[in-house]
């Protein structure tokens, strides 16, 4: 009996346990800038990104921005953005001036945007990186089903309005957000779209359920919804209503955006697609995962994208690239020569050293998923996973040419280039020594370095979760739907 009761307050502890865990991880993909804890160190403040703000934030869906750092060594921060959506909804269409570099972490979504005049229509999957330009019109939805979208994007202010921010703006829309027509004179607008001042208030003040929306009925039915409802024709005369005063405003500045509403709008409210979720001529969504790392060992693996890879990256001279450590291995000390790095802990925990040029310590600090961190040009560094699991980090660097990077520690280091009779008298060593030295570890890029990993606390939750939620669901209970 006592037995009993000991295992029902147990069960107890472990719900309270996981909802207390199910909270602070939001269900929804939080992280990042959750202070605390450790104890933020000098460096922290300024290579971990905790500027984190909410853009958008509905019952469908949010999008974080994590602010890149302006200043002395960026003209023009890249931000990172987080999305998260709900099954079923629309982020409506807008666009943005700065381009974005999306990629899928878990869920699957369909964007479509306007590339060289033509709607686009991509299906994109778990690990898919899919670039969209600048003041290009898109819209995302979240077509999985009962499964949320999460997408870590880099947001590239170097073309944006203001310093340092992007700003979206909105096609259609209505109270919250506003649409971008909505700004013209009234009466104006009522005259070029033919219709009266009354029947012009009624399509810009519906929208009030913010940018990302429920296409189902389920919820609260949005103008989005109500709008799918409506007889093909009717939907048309609505949405050439809208075109007809785009057309004419955009007579009066010809060489303005490379998209039109006419191919914009009906595409969203068309139900057929091509072959493999691909409408329009453009590129193709390019996935991470299906490609053979760039280089692997026992340590782990790493891969790296540019332009040739997938072309679109070429636009904005972004590269990609995603790392997956073992457990206790560290990406070897290296610079990048050419471009500033962005990381993003997908999973796991593990350590970030960053050095100054003149040889202090910048930053020594732990991170687990969610965190943001970025690296200046020229800045050595290294990663490094945690005792308990692999650590996988993806990220974006500002240039995709010619950014080798340059290891300064194992087989491939700077050091072996480098060696000879005055590399030696730099070290104060005889050449014999030095080579004894650098000789030591034979592996290259990724090495074992279980000794200066981190012992991580965060595995004490992890481990508790897994406990719990095997008390929990031998209950059969939905409370650990959160986790993952
Ligand atoms: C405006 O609407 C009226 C009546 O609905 C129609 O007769 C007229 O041709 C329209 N004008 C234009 C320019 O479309
Ligand atoms: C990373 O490596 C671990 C094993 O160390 C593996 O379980 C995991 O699936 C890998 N992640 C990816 C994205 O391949
Ligand atoms: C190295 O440079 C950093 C940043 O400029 C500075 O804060 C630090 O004091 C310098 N350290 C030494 C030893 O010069």
């Amino acid at each position: 009996m006592g037995k009993r009761w000991a295992l029902i307050a147990a069960a107890l502890v472990a719900l309270v346990v996981a909802v207390s865990c199910y909270d602070e991880e939001g269900g929804r993909w939080e992280g990042g800038g959750e202070e605390g804890g450790t104890g933020w160190r000098e460096g922290e403040d300024w290579f971990l990104l905790q500027d984190s703000k909410h853009v958008v934030r509905t019952d469908a869906g949010d999008m974080r921005v994590v602010s890149g750092f302006g200043g002395r060594f960026v003209k023009s921060p890249m931000h990172i953005g987080f999305i998260t959506m709900e099954p079923k909804t629309l982020f409506i269409p807008q666009y943005l001036d700065s381009s974005l570099i999306l990629f899928v972490r878990r869920g699957e979504a369909r964007v479509g945007h306007i590339y060289k005049d033509e709607l686009v229509e991509r299906r994109l999957r778990m690990g898919d990186i899919y670039r969209i330009e600048a003041g290009s019109a898109f819209y995302l939805m979240n077509t999985g089903e009962g499964q949320r979208l999460h997408i870590v994007c880099s947001i590239d202010t170097s073309q944006s309005l203001g310093f340092q921010t992007f700003q979206s703006f909105y096609i259609a829309g209505g109270t919250y957000p506003s649409s971008v027509l909505a700004g013209f004179d009234h009466l104006t607008l009522a005259t070029a779209f033919n219709v009266t001042e009354a029947e012009l208030g009624e399509m810009l003040t519906r929208q009030m359920n913010g940018p990302i929306v429920y296409l189902s009925d389920t919820h609260s039915p949005s103008v989005w919804s109500k709008f799918l409802d409506m007889e093909q024709n009717q939907k048309l005369a609505h949405m050439r209503r809208i075109v007809r005063i785009r057309e004419e405003d955009l007579e009066a500045d010809e060489e303005q955006p490379t998209w039109s509403f006419r191919k914009f709008l009906p595409s969203i409210f068309k139900k057929k697609e091509g072959k493999g979720g691909k409408t329009g001529k453009g590129p193709d969504a390019y996935n991470i995962y299906d490609r053979k790392p760039d280089f692997q060992n026992n340590y782990g693996w790493s891969t790296a994208l540019d332009e040739s890879d997938y072309s679109p990256l070429k636009h904005d001279d972004i590269g990609v690239y995603l790392v997956n450590l073992t457990a206790g291995s560290m990406m070897a000390p290296h610079i990048n020569p050419r471009a500033i790095e962005y990381g993003i802990v997908l999973r796991g925990a593990g350590t970030i050293q960053i050095v100054y040029p003149n040889g202090s310590l910048a930053m020594n600090a732990k991170v687990t998923e969610g965190n943001v961190f970025w690296i200046p040009r020229y800045f050595p560094f290294c990663q490094i996973a945690s005792r308990t699991g692999p650590f996988e980090f993806f990220g974006f660097t500002t240039s995709a040419r010619n950014n080798r990077p340059q290891f300064l520690v194992g087989a491939n280091s700077l050091l072996h280039t480098l060696r000879g009779p005055e590399f030696a008298a730099a070290f104060g060593l005889s050449e014999d020594r030095l080579n004894e030295i650098i000789n030591a570890q034979r592996e290259s890029t990724i090495l074992p370095s279980a000794t200066v990993a981190p012992p991580e606390e965060a595995a004490l939750v992890k481990l508790h979760r897994e406990e719990v939620a095997k008390v929990v669901s031998s209950f059969g209970n939905e409370m650990v739907m959160g986790f993952d």
